[in-house]
């Protein structure tokens, strides 16, 4: 059964709670823009696509309730700074409201339209992959991520439905451990064979020749084709450099910030210490070790294979490639 984050309910948003999963499946529901915003700063929901989707919803709770869109918009906007389909998609739904379109019907296009561009990454996404490959992944970019089906995950659920006899291995991702909760429930939930690995397996993994291609979501994408993803994507790229792994980011063109060229400029999210000094609710490290958590890495365009997006496979990654592809 196909798994899905939320449910638009005409005058609620019903959510699934992601950081109960995999043990417990708690939903949420959500009546006004506040929550909304709790939601998607506490990680109730997470993953670019999925936050730009819920928070259009959230604007549309907003202004039913009679606040001002200037001010749903500025609480929606503050809860997380790096996805841009959060920003890409409160700046829909405000010009939107400027062209005097139904905001309901437009909230309802940005899931349909996000789900329809991961069926076609998906698609493009497959003739990348080689059959029985063995495909490396990083965090959670799946159903749970997305309106549906999802991004990485999403062309990794069109190779294993193509019959392709993929074997997934799946980092845990620290310290949110998006992988071991989310992408393991995920892929176990249909039958797409895979195992969970720590993050620092995958490269003595590459090492052995056990890995064929690396495939990872994008929470922001500059104009050169910088990608800001889950901190150690970096690391990940760095590593298929070194063995000679082809390295693939699937994101939709809802991703690009093509108001930035450098990845530099993208900001990155700190989280509190205290989420990586803890483990599901245990404290793991010493109470007055002060830590830092960096929520988000850039990935320079340099090592990227290329990039997967509904509008086409963008290789080598450039900025001319990538002006050509959206336009
Ligand atoms: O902190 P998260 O869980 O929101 O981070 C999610 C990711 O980094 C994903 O890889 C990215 O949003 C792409 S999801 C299709």
């Amino acid at each position: 059964m196909e798994v899905k984050a939320f449910y638009w309910k005409g005058d609620h948003l019903l959510l699934l709670d992601q950081r109960k999963l995999p043990h417990e499946e708690v939903w949420l529901e959500l009546r006004d823009h506040m929550q909304v915003a709790e939601a998607i700063r506490n990680m109730a929901v997470r993953g670019a696509p999925a936050i730009g989707c819920v928070a259009a919803y959230g604007f549309v709770l907003g202004l039913r309730a009679g606040e001002s869109p200037e001010r749903v918009y500025e609480v929606l906007k503050n809860t997380r700074p790096t996805a841009y389909n959060l920003f890409w998609a409160l700046d829909r739904m405000m010009s939107a409201l400027n062209s005097g379109k139904d905001l309901e019907q437009e909230a309802k296009l940005i899931e349909k339209e996000d789900y329809e561009a991961n069926k076609r990454m998906g698609e493009l996404g497959n003739g990348l992959i080689p059959k029985g490959a063995k495909i490396l992944t990083h965090c959670n970019t799946g159903a749970l991520a997305t309106a549906g089906w999802g991004t990485a995950l999403g062309v990794l659920r069109s190779a294993h439905y193509s019959g392709k006899d993929i074997q997934v291995w799946v980092d845990e991702t620290r310290p949110y451990l998006q992988g071991a909760r989310l992408t393991a429930w995920e892929l176990l939930k249909e039958g797409i064979p895979h195992k969970l690995i720590t993050d620092s397996t995958a490269g003595f993994l590459m090492k052995k020749g056990l890995v064929d291609l690396v495939i990872v979501g994008a929470d922001r994408i500059t104009a050169r084709g910088d990608v800001a993803n889950k901190i150690g994507t970096y690391t990940l790229s760095v590593l298929a450099r070194e063995h000679g792994v082809p390295f693939y980011v699937a994101a939709p063109s809802s991703t690009f910030d093509l108001s930035i060229r450098n990845g530099e400029d993208i900001p990155i999210e700190e989280r509190s210490a205290g989420e990586l000094k803890n483990c599901l609710g245990s404290p793991i490290a010493p109470e007055n070790s002060p830590a830092l958590h960096l929520a988000f890495d850039v990935t320079p365009a340099e090592n990227i294979t290329a990039i997967i997006t509904e509008k086409g496979v963008i290789s080598p990654v450039s900025e001319e490639k990538i002006k050509e592809c959206l336009s």
